[in-house]
């Protein structure tokens, strides 16, 4: 009986393991069919102001997260890549005293208001294509716009305002090396 029980636990114990382990392989098999391929090493002081390492500070400081909409999944719409706030995309609901957003992530609405975030491609007319460097450094340092527009929340400049100013001009040279969208972004 007692012989039965521990065969009976010892093939319990077997299945199982043997299911974890099939698991885990499958696991591998699709987290690497998943993996994402990184960009080569920009970092070196020749480039400190170069957009290639412009990009690496871009893909580090989120800017897709707000200013690209996203796929159904919820992943960036590359093919809007950073041209903001896609006019007919839904608004965020007002609920008071509480922080929303689209699904989209790029509109919110808050205490202070309701914002859109802006079209950051070289698009002259619709983007920052006329921004110089020191107007964009400017920017990103006061949170004013050239046009004299204060720039709201979730716009983080106070904390990417702090970059110095190689690595501001290094996403600046960038951000005007992308494919200019034409959007106009109003709120
Ligand atoms: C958490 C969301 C968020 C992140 C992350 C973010 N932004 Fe923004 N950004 C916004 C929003 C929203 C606005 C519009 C603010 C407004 O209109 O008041 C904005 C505005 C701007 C503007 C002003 C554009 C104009 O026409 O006035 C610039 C420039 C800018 N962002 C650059 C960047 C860069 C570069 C990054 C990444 C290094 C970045 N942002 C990351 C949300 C974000």
């Amino acid at each position: 009986m007692a012989r039965h029980l521990f065969t009976g636990l010892a093939m319990i114990v077997l299945i199982l393991f043997g299911g974890l382990v099939g698991y885990h392989m499958a696991r591998q098999k699709s987290a690497s069919a998943n993996l994402i391929r990184p960009l080569p090493a920009a970092a070196t002081p020749a480039a400190a102001t170069s957009a290639a390492w412009g990009s690496q500070l871009v893909l580090l400081g989120g800017c897709n997260d707000c200013h690209t909409t996203k796929l159904a999944n919820g992943q960036p719409n590359m093919a809007d890549m950073l041209a903001g706030y896609q006019p007919g995309s839904p608004m965020p609901p007002a609920i008071p005293g509480v922080v929303t957003g689209n699904p989209q992530l790029t509109a919110w609405r808050g205490p202070w208001g309701l914002t859109l975030s802006r079209n950051i491609t070289p698009d002259k007319q619709t983007g920052i294509g006329t921004w110089t460097l020191a107007q964009f450094i400017h920017t990103m340092r006061t949170g004013v716009d050239p046009r004299g527009r204060a720039l709201l929340p979730p716009m983080n400049y106070q904390d990417l305002g702090r970059l110095p100013d190689a690595d501001l001009a290094a996403i600046y040279n960038y951000l005007m090396s992308v494919t200019p969208i034409h959007n106009l972004v109003h709120d």
